[in-house]
């Protein structure tokens, strides 16, 4: 199929590029001229383990296009896919101008082709117009009469929402635990499910369904996961409180098949691009149905004040006194696998951290580059996680990449000013912190002092 992706970040990006490499013939269109310039040279903006690979090969096949020439991708496409971004807007509803605007552009090169229907097959195909994005139940519909107040083409609705996950987003596209469609026409669900059937040949499901519901799994998706990140981060707090161990606590717990053990890992809250707007997005839905979402007031609630806790432990042991303390951070995106920054708790942990006066030496395998971004360079960036812990009077630990997982602790305790570690990740067994002589501080358990 010729498909145009409008959008080229993690979704669009992604979603074109497994979708290329099943034959399908994918223009990625992006407003960012200098994204698609990089894209165009070979260069491939943002870090997603196995995605550069696969777009060199695409493209070399003749199959992925990248460009900014809305006409050129819009006319000949027979589905166009938005995969824009829609963020919170200043009261945590979902901000559509993107989506909006994008469907005013495929309108307007629907409007410009030349005969009265559209429909020549080769040029300007009847199209899908399927949103991809992140969107309130409704959004479908306003898409549908943007498109429809400017071009008189006909034109099929469908919803597709995306459930990929950053750092495992080629697995998660190529190998779904289901794919979502929502439509209005059989023609629509023909065409999305032979696009589709490709990736569940294992036999997972194509849910075929109504639009608003299909829009509606997505969100119900998010904050269900939200809500376990926030329920247990809760039970963590109160493990703190009474002197329970989560650890010990979550594998008591998690045993019950009904609860199962997936998703349930305490930390620093939940952060990235999806959860904390999709839950405020969900929120803002009941608000403006006076169908109060309160369960998911709770879980936003429940995750600011988890690193609020997380950074009033930094405070306490050094007695309100971080002026001129050096402090390393280990891990800045949101989590492993990833360079996105948006929404990571490193953030709000190292801004404290400036503010109260200290310096930070941070270490990150990938997100150096989208840091700078945020912090530019108020903060030291290292290249070795040993050497931001160099005369560091704290380490602390924000994303749980792999190799924090078995550090040389001898190396890291040799170099420190004095040996203290906040681990917002829960890496590593007291027992062992203990025995390696330092004061560790976790989620959920016991202070160990040495
Ligand atoms: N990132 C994820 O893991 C993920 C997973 C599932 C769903 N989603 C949803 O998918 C959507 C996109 O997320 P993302 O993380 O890929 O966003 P992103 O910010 O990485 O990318 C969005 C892209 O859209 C482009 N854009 C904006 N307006 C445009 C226009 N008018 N025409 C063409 N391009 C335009 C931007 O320049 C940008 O490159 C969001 O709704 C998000 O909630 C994201």
């Amino acid at each position: 199929m010729r498909l145009t992706m409008v959008g080229t970040g993690y979704v669009g990006l992604v979603t074109g590029t497994c979708l290329a490499n099943k034959g399908n013939d994918v223009t990625c269109l992006d407003i960012d001229a200098g994204k698609i310039a990089q894209l165009q040279a070979g260069r491939v903006p943002i870090y997603e383990p196995g995605l550069e690979e696969m777009i060199e090969h695409n493209v070399r096949a003749g199959r992925l296009h990248f460009t900014t020439d809305k006409d050129a991708a819009y006319r000949p496409a027979e589905a166009v896919f938005i995969c824009v971004g829609t963020p919170s807007d200043d009261r945590g509803r979902a901000d559509l101008t993107a989506v909006i605007a994008v469907a005013r552009d495929i309108a307007a090169a629907m409007q410009a082709a030349p005969g009265a229907t559209g429909g020549d097959a080769d040029n300007d195909p009847e199209k899908i117009v399927i949103v991809k994005s992140t969107v309130p139940v409704g959004t479908n519909a306003r898409v549908k009469a943007e498109l429809a107040a400017h071009t008189s083409k006909p034109f099929h609705m469908a919803s597709n929402p995306e459930f990929l996950k950053e750092g495992a987003a080629i697995n998660d596209f190529n190998k779904p635990d289901r794919v979502v469609i929502g439509v209005e026409t059989d023609h629509a669900a023909d065409r999305l499910r032979d696009l589709y059937t490709p990736f569940v040949r294992q036999g997972n499901p194509i849910y075929t369904m109504d639009i608003p519901s299909a829009e509606m799994v997505k969100y119900a998706s998010n904050c269900m996961l939200a809500t376990k990140i926030s329920f247990i981060n809760e039970i963590a707090s109160l493990c703190e409180s009474f002197g329970a161990d989560i650890d010990q606590v979550r594998l008591g717990m998690c045993a019950d098949a009904r609860i199962g053990n997936k998703f349930l890992y305490p930390g620093l809250g939940y952060g990235g691009s999806c959860f904390p707007k999709d839950v405020l997005a969900c929120i803002s839905m009941g608000q403006e149905s006076d169908t109060p979402a309160r369960v998911l007031e709770a879980v936003d609630e429940v995750n600011n004040a988890q690193r609020q806790r997380f950074i009033a432990k930094i405070d306490k042991h050094f007695g309100g006194a971080l002026a001129g303390k050096r402090v390393a951070v280990w891990g800045l995106a949101f989590k492993p696998g990833t360079d996105d920054m948006r929404q990571a708790p490193s953030v709000t942990i190292i801004r404290h951290l400036l503010d109260a006066g200290a310096t930070v030496a941070a270490y990150d395998p990938v997100a150096e580059h989208t840091t700078r971004e945020v912090f530019g360079d108020a903060i030291a960036y290292v290249d070795d996680p040993i050497e931001a812990t160099d005369a560091a009077d704290a380490l602390v630990i924000c994303t749980d990449w792999d190799e924090f997982k078995n550090p040389d602790f001898r190396a890291v305790k040799k170099g420190m000013k004095s040996p203290v570690i906040f681990d917002g990740r829960n890496l590593h067994r007291l027992d062992a912190m203990r025995r390696a002589g330092f004061t560790y501080y976790s989620v959920g358990r016991a202070v160990v002092t040495p």
